[in-house]
This record gives structure tokens, C-alpha cells and sequence, in this order.
């Protein structure tokens, strides 16, 4: 299959129903449009920005399990605004002080720190009101995935995560904290994007149970590439800045493993990510192409 066709045709429809969600505050100027400047800061982050690659996984999933329609698509929309809250804070002068990101300054430098953290807090609350908005699908389900990913996102997720990497900086750290920075920051909101689709599709407990294999996987070696990409990438491909990591003393696998051992490592958890998958057929096909295109991405 032509994977970059299927991400890009995916991404158009995350794109255009991310959109549906953030009202151009030039526009028609409603109630909701208010303030436009938090609507502006939001926009700027969100709109066109980024691979998609959560939600992405989540619809990928979605229809590997047999999912029709689009009920995916608030979920999808939510994964990628809890994303960029944290892509926001993440940059911030307190956490990571980066004034580059998706090819444009950073939400702070252009609307300053008060509005990155209340651009950051207002996505991330959107996300819980887009997906807990009543719809068709059963609200069971849809109590079970929220819970899901509110853990992922917050203190046993991707907030702890955040918390060990800074605290880690200048230190020398081992292995298993690493890992522990990773697969919390970055691993465990692409883990449950995965588990969302594979339980909004109507996944078995099987397929959920490999499914995870795949995710944490992923999850894991999605951190690792950036790594890497932050010592070797180019940030015209990248859209922010390289070589940052070795220069703020960042617990990376690079810096614990060296390049050639990270890559190896990424490698591995790719193979065994797909190797999960071997049994269920074409529908998982884009799921694998995924994995391996986190590891052999340029952006
Ligand atoms: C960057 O994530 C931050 C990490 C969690 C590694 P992505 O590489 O998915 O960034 P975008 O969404 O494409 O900008
Ligand atoms: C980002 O990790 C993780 C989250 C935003 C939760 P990094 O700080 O390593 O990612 P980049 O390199 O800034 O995108
Ligand atoms: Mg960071
Ligand atoms: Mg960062």
C-alpha cells in the first residue's frame, strides 16, 4: 500500500473536522468566536499543524477492527487537541523554552505566556467537551474511553512523564528512568489512541490484547526517533529546532545509548509491533506501514 497516500488522505479529514471544531474568530463573529485572541492562539497551534499521527492511529485501528463510519472522528479530534495542549506547554520558557514548532514561532512567542498556558488549558478542556459529546455510540463505551485517556494524558500518563523528563535534565539518569520519561510523555497517549480505535470499532479482547503490544511499542519507539531526529534530523523537515536535547542535558536514549543502539532499539520494538499484527489479516496493513514509518520518518 502507499502509506504516504493513506496518511496524507487521513490527515485531510482530521484536518477539515479539526477546523469544524475552531471557529475563525475573522469569521462570522458569534458568541463562540470570543475572545478571538485565545481563538487566534488556539488556531494558530492547532489548525494545519502537525502529522496527525494519534488520531490517525486511532482511525487506523478503528477500521482494522471492522469500525464503519465516523463516529471515530470526535475521538480522533480529541486525541490531537490533548496533543497539542502539550505540544504548547511543552514549549513554554518554563518546561522546554522552544520558540519553534510546526514550522512556525511557538504559540508563546507570538501570543505570549499567558495565552500558551490558557490556549494549552482551554484544548485540552475542549477535547473532554468534543468527546463526551452525545452521539450514537454507546455512552458506556464512550465513559470507558474518556477514562482511558484522561489517564494516559494526566499524572500516570503523559503529565508524570513531562514532570520526570525536566526534572531529569543535567542528570545522569539510567536506562529505566528513560524509558520511564518515554513511554509516559509520549508513549501513553499514542498507546491509548490505539486502544480507543480497537474499543470504538468493537475490538474482541484479543485483537485489544495485541493491539496494546502494538501500541506501547510504537508508543515507545515514536520517542526514540525524536530523539534521534533532534540530533540528526533537519529542521526545515522537522519544523522545529534540532540539537536542542544535548544543549538543555535532556534525558534522551541517545544521549544514554548512543545513535546506533537507539536506532537498533527503535528498530526492534517496530519489528515486534508488527509481528503481533501477522495474524489478523489486511485490515491491520496500515497499522504496520505506520510503524514502520515512525521509524523511518523525516518529520
Ligand atoms: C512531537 O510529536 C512531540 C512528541 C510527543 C514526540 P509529533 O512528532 O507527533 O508532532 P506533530 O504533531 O507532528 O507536530
Ligand atoms: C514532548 O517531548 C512530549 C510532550 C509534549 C508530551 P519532547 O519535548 O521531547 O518533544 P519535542 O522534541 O519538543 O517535540
Ligand atoms: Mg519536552
Ligand atoms: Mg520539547
Amino acid at each position: 500500500m502507499d502509506i504516504q497516500r493513506y496518511l496524507r488522505e487521513k490527515k485531510e479529514i482530521v484536518d477539515a473536522a479539526l477546523e469544524g471544531y475552531c471557529p475563525d474568530p475573522g469569521g462570522t463573529g458569534f458568541e463562540m468566536d470570543y475572545p478571538p485572541s485565545l481563538h487566534r492562539a488556539i488556531r494558530h497551534s492547532l489548525v494545519d499543524g502537525g502529522k496527525r499521527i494519534r488520531p490517525i492511529l486511532s482511525m487506523a485501528a478503528f477500521e482494522a477492527v471492522g469500525g464503519k463510519g465516523d463516529g471515530i472522528l470526535p475521538f480522533a479530534c480529541g486525541l490531537e487537541m490533548i496533543h497539542t495542549y502539550s505540544l504548547i506547554h511543552d514549549d513554554l520558557p518554563a518546561i522546554d523554552n522552544d520558540d519553534y514548532r510546526r514550522g512556525r514561532p511557538s504559540c508563546h512567542k507570538v501570543f505570549g505566556e499567558a495565552m500558551g498556558i490558557l490556549a494549552g488549558d482551554g484544548l485540552l478542556t475542549e477535547a473532554f467537551r468534543v468527546m463526551t459529546t452525545p452521539t450514537s455510540v454507546d455512552p458506556a463505551i464512550v465513559l470507558e474511553i474518556v477514562h482511558e485517556i484522561a489517564r494516559a494524558s494526566g499524572i500516570s500518563g503523559m503529565v508524570g512523564g513531562q514532570v520526570a523528563d525536566i526534572e531529569s535534565e543535567g542528570k545522569e539518569v539510567d536506562l529505566p528512568t528513560v524509558q520511564y520519561i518515554h513511554t509516559h510523555k509520549t508513549g501513553a497517549l499514542i498507546l491509548a489512541s490505539v486502544r480507543t480505535g480497537v474499543k470504538l470499532g468493537g475490538g474482541n479482547e484479543e485483537t485489544l490484547r495485541a493491539l496494546t503490544h502494538y501500541g506501547q511499542r510504537i508508543g515507545l519507539a515514536f520517542q526514540i526517533v525524536d530523539d534521534i531526529l533532534n540530533v540528526e534530523g533537519k529542521t526545515e523537515l522537522l519544523g522545529k529546532r534540532t540539537g536542542s536535547d544535548l544543549f538543555k542535558g535532556k534525558a534522551t536514549y541517545p544521549s544514554l545509548l548512543g545513535i546506533d543502539s537507539s536506532r537498533r532499539m527503535a528498530g526492534e520494538l517496530m519489528e515486534s509491533a508488527i509481528d503481533v499484527l501477522h495474524p489478523f489479516g489486511a485490515g491491520v496493513e496500515p497499522l504496520k506501514e505506520i510503524a514502520k514509518f515512525i521509524i523511518l520518518r523525516e518529520s
